[in-house]
């Protein structure tokens, strides 16, 4: 059955952004953060405490971190793949931080450097010290649905991968179909796979749009029970170490959709819709948002 309430993730500031290869100046991202919360989001992944020599994009993190206006009601988070990460985003005074795994060995060497196995070594000091400084932690699993490097991926190593970092401690689990090759059937499988070892609402769903396909694959994980999803205004994104990769489903679509469905997420589509016509022509960028688009040529 459908959930009555759903609450939105925005992960535009950091996964819309860090992929872009001009540099977007802190103020911009700022703006864009503030604005996101004046919609009505309640939950906006402000930044990544991840290497500048990595991902470039994010290298403003304190920056970003210190420099956002607090709104009621809305939490900050911030990505740390390390301890390291995860000291300086606790000295900007992040309410809540996230670890990203992966399904898939290859894809986790790319992109953090590690084994899977040792992704979670390493995060286990992260969770331990984040619960004693009272920081909520979110885990991330990356290509749920697929992976760039080894294609297919099992749903039972989703499900494996998912389990160690709720043991860990993560109180959410983020399952991301990084690429977008996902299929409705094969993301309601996936969930049904995972969800034996986690409650349902302790699942998000995260799908980038790479090959049309979020928008009905959420509405399959949506009847599961999920009931958070992540997303990126205006659809911006694409991960650095996933080629082709495209953004994350658009904040706006998701929103309309579900509207139509009944289901409350308080949010301000107006005020969001021209939120991605603002940053994507800051940016220089096209709306990837259909809904966007739409309302602002009304
Ligand atoms: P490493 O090279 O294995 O780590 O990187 P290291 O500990 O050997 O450190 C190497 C250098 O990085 C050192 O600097 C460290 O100080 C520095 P140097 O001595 O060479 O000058 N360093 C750091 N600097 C700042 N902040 C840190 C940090 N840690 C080390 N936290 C590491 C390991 C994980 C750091 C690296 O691989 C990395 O930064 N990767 C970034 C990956 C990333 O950000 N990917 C995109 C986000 S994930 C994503 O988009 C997927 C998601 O959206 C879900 C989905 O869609 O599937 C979440
Ligand atoms: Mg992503």
């Amino acid at each position: 059955a459908f959930p009555k309430q759903v609450r939105l993730v925005e992960v535009g500031p950091r996964d819309g952004l860090q992929n872009e290869a001009n540099p977007i100046d802190t103020a911009t991202k700022l703006e864009l953060i503030d604005r996101l919360g004046a919609a009505g989001l309640t939950y906006i992944e402000a930044a990544s405490f991840v290497s500048p020599k990595w991902v470039p994009q994010m290298a403003d993190h304190r920056e970003v971190m210190t420099g956002l206006t607090r709104r009621q009601g809305v939490t900050y988070a911030a990505l740390t793949p390390n301890l390291k990460g995860l000291e300086a985003a606790l000295e900007c005074g992040v309410e809540e931080v996230a670890v990203f795994g992966a399904a898939s060995e290859a894809f986790s060497q790319k992109n953090i450097n590690c084994s899977v196995a040792e992704s979670l070594e390493r995060f286990a000091p992260v969770l331990e010290r984040a619960k004693a400084a009272n920081v909520r932690v979110r885990g991330y699993v990356s290509c749920v649905l697929g992976c760039p490097y080894e294609g297919e991926i099992a749903p039972a190593k989703v499900a494996e991968v998912s389990k160690a970092l709720y043991d860990m401690g993560c109180y959410e689990v983020s399952l991301g179909d990084t690429i977008g090759t996902g299929t409705p059937l094969a993301a309601k499988r996936m969930i049904e796979a995972v969800s034996r070892d986690i409650p349902m609402e302790m699942l998000a769903a995260h799908f980038h749009d790479t090959y049309g396909q979020a928008l009905a694959n959420l509405y399959a994980v949506l009847e599961e029970g999920i009931s958070v999803v992540d997303s990126s205004v205006a659809g911006l994104g694409g991960c650095p170490y996933a080629k082709g990769a495209s953004g994350n489903v658009a904040s706006e679509d998701v929103v309309y959709l579900l509207n139509g469905l009944g289901i409350e997420t308080g949010i301000d589509l107006d005020k969001l819709a021209a939120t991605g016509t603002w940053i994507t022509q800051t940016i220089g960028r096209p709306n990837r948002s259909k809904v966007g688009v739409a309302l602002a040529a009304k």
